[in-house]
C-alpha cells in the first residue's frame, strides 16, 4: 500500500529521493542516467487497438521456471545503504511482496543471508530466492568462493556482470557503507614503470571467454550474462552454455558512447532466435517503457534507479509502490493495445520510431 500523498509515477520519486540525499550520492545514483537510453524508449509509438476482449488478463509469467506476478525485476544496484537504511533487505522486501524478483549485487551492503531471509519472509508461497549478481572477484578462487556463498544462502539464479570490468570511482564511500559479502580483494600486480595500470592492472584480473567457461561448469543454477549488446558476444556466451542474456548498457555507466540499450536490442533478439530468454535493462522509467522493451523481444526487464528513487524517499515502501505503478502502467499499456497477457504483445510488429 502506498503511503498518503505518494507520487503517481515513478519519475515522481527521484524529486522526493534527490531532496532527501547528499548531492555526491546523488550524482553517483544519477551517473550516466543522461545518456539517451529513456529517450529512446520514450520514441518508440504504440499502437492502440480497442475493442479487443482483455478480461481476465494478467502480467503473468514463467522465467527459468520461477512464476512471477509481472516482468518487472529489481536490477542489481550496489551499496544501497548510501539510500536509506532499508536497504538491500528493504529491496527485497518490495520485490517478494509484489510477487517478484530481486538481483542482489556482489557490492551489496547488507550480508547476503540477511536479505534472502527479508525475501522469504514476505512471501506467502514458497518462491525461488533472489538471483545474485556476480562480479569477477579477479581470480577463480575468489569468484569461486563469491559463488559458493549465494549458493548456500539459497539464491536460485547467477547473473554475471561482463560490461563493468574497469569503471571510474565516482563517490568515496562512507565508512559504514561497504561491500560487506566480498572475499578479501585479490592483490593488485606490482607493475614496472612501462607496464599499463590498465591493462597489465586492471585487466590482468579481468574475466575472459575462457572464465566464463569455467564459470558455466561451477553451478548448475541458471546462469545469465548481463552487460551483452553486440550479436556476436550473444552466440559466445549461448555456445558456452549460459540460459539467458541480459541486454544492457549498465544505464549508460560504463562506455561512454555504447549503443543505447534498446537499439541493440532487435539485433540480440534475430541472433538469439529463442535459443534463450533475452533480458533488457537501462532507461525504463514506467509500465509502457517495459511494454517497448517487450514488445522488441525481451522476456523481462530489469529496473535500476526508479527503484532507489523509491527506496531512497521511503524505503521498503517506496521500492515497492515504485514496482506496483509501473506494474499498474504495463497492465494499463497491454489493454490499451489488446494484449491480454504477455503472450499476445506483438514482437516489435507495431513498434516505429517516431518520425
Ligand atoms: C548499477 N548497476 C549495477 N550492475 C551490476 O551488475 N552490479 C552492480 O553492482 C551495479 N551497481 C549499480 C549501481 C548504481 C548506482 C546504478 C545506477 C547502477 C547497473 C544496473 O544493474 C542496471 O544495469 C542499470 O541501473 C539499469 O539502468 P536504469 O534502470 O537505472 O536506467
Amino acid at each position: 500500500m502506498a503511503a498518503p500523498n505518494s507520487p503517481t509515477r515513478a519519475q515522481a520519486y527521484a524529486a522526493l529521493a534527490q531532496a532527501g540525499m547528499d548531492p555526491q550520492v546523488w550524482q553517483y545514483l544519477q551517473d550516466g542516467a543522461d545518456s539517451g537510453n529513456e529517450a529512446a524508449l520514450t520514441a518508440v509509438t504504440l499502437m492502440p487497438r480497442p475493442l479487443a476482449r482483455v478480461k481476465g488478463g494478467h502480467t503473468r509469467l514463467a522465467l527459468f521456471g520461477q512464476s512471477l506476478a509481472h516482468p518487472l525485476l529489481l536490477a542489481p544496484i550496489a551499496y544501497q545503504a548510501l539510500f536509506h537504511a532499508d536497504a538491500e533487505v528493504g529491496s527485497a522486501m518490495a520485490a517478494s511482496a509484489q510477487g517478484g524478483q530481486l538481483v542482489i549485487s556482489s557490492l551489496a551492503s547488507q550480508p547476503i543471508e540477511d536479505i534472502m531471509q527479508a525475501s522469504a519472509a514476505q512471501s506467502d508461497t514458497p518462491v525461488p530466492g533472489p538471483w545474485f549478481q556476480l562480479y569477477w572477484q579477479g581470480d577463480r578462487t575468489r569468484t569461486a568462493q563469491l559463488l559458493q556463498r549465494a549458493v548456500a544462502a539459497g539464491c536460485s539464479a547467477i547473473v554475471f556482470t561482463v560490461d563493468a570490468p574497469i569503471k571510474r570511482a565516482t563517490l568515496q564511500l562512507p565508512p559504514h557503507v561497504q561491500a560487506v559479502n566480498l572475499p578479501p580483494a585479490a592483490p593488485m600486480p606490482t607493475l614496472t614503470e612501462d607496464q599499463s595500470a590498465v591493462f597489465d592492472g586492471w585487466m590482468a584480473q579481468a574475466p575472459d571467454w575462457g572464465d566464463l567457461q569455467w564459470l558455466r561448469a561451477q553451478t548448475t543454477l541458471p546462469l545469465l550474462v548481463k552487460g551483452v549488446l553486440h550479436p556476436d558476444d550473444a552466440d559466445q556466451a549461448i555456445a558456452l552454455g549460459v540460459d539467458g542474456l541480459i541486454v544492457s548498457n549498465h544505464g549508460g555507466r560504463v562506455l561512454e558512447g555504447a549503443p543505447l540499450s534498446l537499439h541493440a536490442l532487435p539485433a540480440v533478439v534475430a541472433r538469439v532466435q529463442s535459443r534463450v530468454p533475452v533480458l533488457f535493462d537501462s532507461g525504463i522509467r514506467s509500465g509502457r517503457d517495459a511494454f517497448v522493451a517487450l514488445q522488441q523481444g525481451a522476456a523481462a526487464v530489469l529496473v535500476g534507479r526508479p527503484c532507489m528513487w523509491g527506496l531512497a524517499a521511503q524505503g521498503a515502501l517506496g521500492v515497492a509502490h515504485v514496482i506496483r505503478i509501473l506494474r499498474d502502467e504495463l497492465e494499463m499499456t497491454m489493454a490499451l493495445t489488446g494484449c491480454a497477457t504477455l503472450a499476445d504483445i506483438p514482437r516489435s510488429a507495431a513498434a516505429s520510431p517516431r518520425p
